[in-house]
């Protein structure tokens, strides 16, 4: 048996923008998924996921295509079924073991969905805990690789390294392109919002890829999204949080003209902002989900609360180490 954790994360910018090559600044945050793995000996694969918005539920499966009758969650079966099914080919991939199976019990603090990188985190946990099974180690790296290609391939060529490197590596990186590095970022004072629900990312990254195609104004959106990460590289190197909460407002107000901000992710934006946050935005692909808020003070998270469409407030600590190898 091998148990591993990923974190998930926050977008601080650049979100929608990566996946045309400009920089983004994801960040991770301690909230995690644990999948435990275990070889099984008849090849089969059997996936148990909870999380804590839906009860559990358990699929088995010899073949990839076989659909299971479950009455679940149809995002929780794709991301126990695409994404741990795309995790377990890049196992039998690295380890030359293509009939391995194996039991993979999935249990996740981080909602679906919702903009803080679940599927992400399940994916890096998986392929570390499963090569681990089988008597292999990968560097962070090549899990943030072997990783991103799950994803890419579950997400149908619309993904970014972002999310997938973020979670394998922990702390606050830069990405762009291929290039994934860590970067040093202050004390972030961070607050989630979450508004209960998800977005449906291959359809909003599609969206903005149409709107990209019909107006050029829309790609200088996406253009404006990338200076405004650059810049706000520059306010995390100086440790300026205001500067960065400036930033984050602008990049929000971006995301919103390509039409990935909702109505409860716009209400909690606002009232962080009139709660004096240093800024706040959406975080990942927007839709629905969760915003991210700067605030050192309480005042967001008792405004978040008295907002309607807010179902949960949190704060969130960076998490400076990525993958965890629990046993
Ligand atoms: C989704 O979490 C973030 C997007 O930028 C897509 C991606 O980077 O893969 C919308």
């Amino acid at each position: 048996m091998a148990l591993s954790s990923a974190p998930g994360k926050v977008y601080l910018f650049g979100e929608h923008a990566v996946v045309y090559g400009e920089p983004a600044v994801p960040c991770a945050i301690e909230r995690r998924a644990r999948v435990d793995v275990e070889r099984r000996t008849d090849g089969k694969l059997r996936v148990h996921a909870e999380d804590l918005t839906l009860d559990g539920f358990t699929v088995e499966y010899g073949t990839a295509t076989e659909r299971p009758d479950v009455d679940v969650s149809q995002s929780l079966i794709r991301a126990a079924m695409g994404y741990v099914d795309g995790a377990i080919e890049q196992v039998r991939d690295v380890t030359g073991e293509a009939d391995v199976g194996f039991d993979v019990t999935i249990e996740s603090d981080i909602p679906l969905g919702a903009g803080l990188g679940s599927s992400a985190a399940v994916v890096v946990a998986a392929i570390d805990a499963a090569t681990r099974e089988l008597g292999y180690e990968l560097e962070p790296d090549e899990l943030a690789e072997r990783a991103f290609r799950t994803e890419y391939e579950v997400q149908e060529g619309q993904a970014s390294r972002a999310d997938t490197f973020c979670s394998a590596t922990g702390g606050a990186v830069r990405v762009e392109g291929e290039n994934c590095r860590a970067i040093e970022a202050p004390d972030l004072p961070i607050v989630i919002g979450f508004d209960g629900g998800a977005g449906d990312t291959g359809k909003l990254v599609a969206g903005v890829r149409a709107l990209r195609e019909e107006y050029e104004f829309a790609a200088d959106t996406v253009e404006t999204i990338g200076n405004v990460v650059r810049n706000g590289e520059d306010a995390l190197a100086a440790g300026d949080l205001e500067e960065v909460g400036r930033l984050m407002n602008f990049n929000h107000g971006l995301l919103s003209a390509l039409g990935v901000s909702s109505r409860s992710l716009d209400a909690m934006v606002w009232a962080a902002r009139d709660a004096d946050a240093y800024g706040a935005k959406l975080t990942g692909a927007g839709g629905g989900g969760c915003i991210v808020a700067l605030d050192p003070t309480e005042a967001t998270e008792t405004a978040l609360k008295f907002t309607p469409g807010c179902e949960e407030t949190f704060r969130a600590e960076l998490a400076e180490e990525g993958v965890k190898r629990l046993e």
